[in-house]
């Protein structure tokens, strides 16, 4: 199959200059799409994880629907959760639920090793499966939590505010911190090295929630972790996302844990983010999702705010600052993607 480096996605991500600047979203696939929800009527999320059939269908529905520069394959970070036996339940608004949380050494200790190719084959079936079935049209991305955002679901046993019982454990116990980042390390690597043997030809790294830490927390008790994952993914030679929100006030720091390219959150200008890990360093971002539900004019106004602040430099991939929201209207995600593929730079 061919290898699709000249893509202005690729290119980008290593730094090469474009014609026309790539653009994709993340959580492209989901709830804002109709054809999504109609698929959802009939499966569960899970179902539709499970099932390399649907799953390759709705990761296919955005790429069809939009002209998106990338695809991101359909799953979600917390899938290798079930093999390692905590248990994951989507329940209806609520998010999802880890019914046995991790919080004791025997909680740590219970926790079983997974084989990837076995056990979480159905994505790496869904990778093989979009590639054929795309015939090169995009790149396809693969993913998986970061080390820290997927032990914090692990630890609070859902979606949390404040992430206290994580931080205590981190505070408190530092070496069952160190002992569950471990295993949750030994997890990534295999499952993310697993995606890219089915056919990933890239890699995003999701710290959603690492912004609830302070810069020496993050030194401390994520960077090794974070690096160790980025590390050891880069031998595959595909290139690495590494995606946080909520740390734009450690950036530097952020960027010591590697990867090919930064993705920035909108809650610091991209040009002043960039400065600070050097303009050599590729990027992604940085536009609010909220932006989104906004009139055309003023999308359009903030669209071209962030692309002039990326100035005609290569190494920028157009994106949201964190996942496409729920009602966002389709009509202006197509419209965002024409500005920015039709935005010419003097
Ligand atoms: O980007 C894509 O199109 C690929 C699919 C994708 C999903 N989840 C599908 C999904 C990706 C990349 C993810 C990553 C993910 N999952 C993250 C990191 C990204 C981020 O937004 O920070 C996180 C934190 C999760 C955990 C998770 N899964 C949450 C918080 C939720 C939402 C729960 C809710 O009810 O609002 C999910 C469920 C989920 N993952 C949905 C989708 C399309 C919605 C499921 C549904 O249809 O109800």
């Amino acid at each position: 199959m061919e290898n699709q480096n000249n893509t202005r996605f690729l290119k980008a991500c290593r730094g090469e200059p474009v014609d026309i600047k790539p653009v994709w979203f993340m959580r492209q696939a989901g709830r804002y799409m109709k054809a999504y929800r109609d698929l959802k009527e009939k499966h569960t999320f899970l179902e539709m994880c499970h099932t390399p059939e649907l799953a390759t269908e709705v990761t296919l529905q955005p790429i069809k629907a939009l002209e998106v520069d990338a695809a991101i394959i359909f799953a979600d970070i917390l899938l290798p959760l079930e093999p390692m036996g905590t248990g994951l339940e989507f329940t209806k608004g609520d998010g999802p639920v880890i019914p046995r949380p991790v919080r004791s050494r025997k909680d740590i200790e219970n926790l079983k090793p997974v084989n990837s190719e076995e056990q979480l084959g159905f994505v790496g079936d869904a990778i093989r499966m979009v590639r054929s079935e795309m015939n090169g049209k995009v790149p396809l991305i693969g993913f998986a939590g970061a080390p820290f955002t997927l032990c914090s679901y692990m630890i609070e046993g859902g979606k949390s505010r404040d992430f206290t019982i994580t931080k205590v454990m981190m505070y408190e116990t530092p070496d069952l911190w160190k002992q569950l980042m471990d295993k949750v390390c030994t997890v990534l690597i295999d499952y993310l090295k697993m995606q890219v043997k089915a056919g990933a030809q890239a890699l995003q790294i999701f710290d959603s929630w690492v912004g609830c830490l302070g810069p020496s927390d993050y030194e401390e008790f994520i960077l090794p972790y974070s690096k160790r994952v980025i590390q050891a993914l880069q031998e595959t030679g595909v290139p690495v996302i590494n995606f946080s929100t909520g740390t734009s006030t450690m950036l530097p720091l952020v960027k010591q844990a590697g990867g090919d390219v930064m993705s920035f959150d909108w809650r610091i200008n991209l040009d002043d983010a960039w400065n600070q890990v050097g303009f050599d360093q590729p990027i992604q971002g940085n536009l609010d999702p909220s932006i989104l539900f906004a009139p055309i004019p003023v999308i359009r106004k903030r669209v071209e705010d962030v692309l002039k602040r990326a100035r005609n430099r290569p190494g920028h991939i157009f994106n949201l600052g964190h996942g496409i929201l729920q009602h966002t209207p389709v009509d202006h995600v197509k419209a965002v993607i024409d500005m920015v593929h039709e935005y010419r730079y003097e």
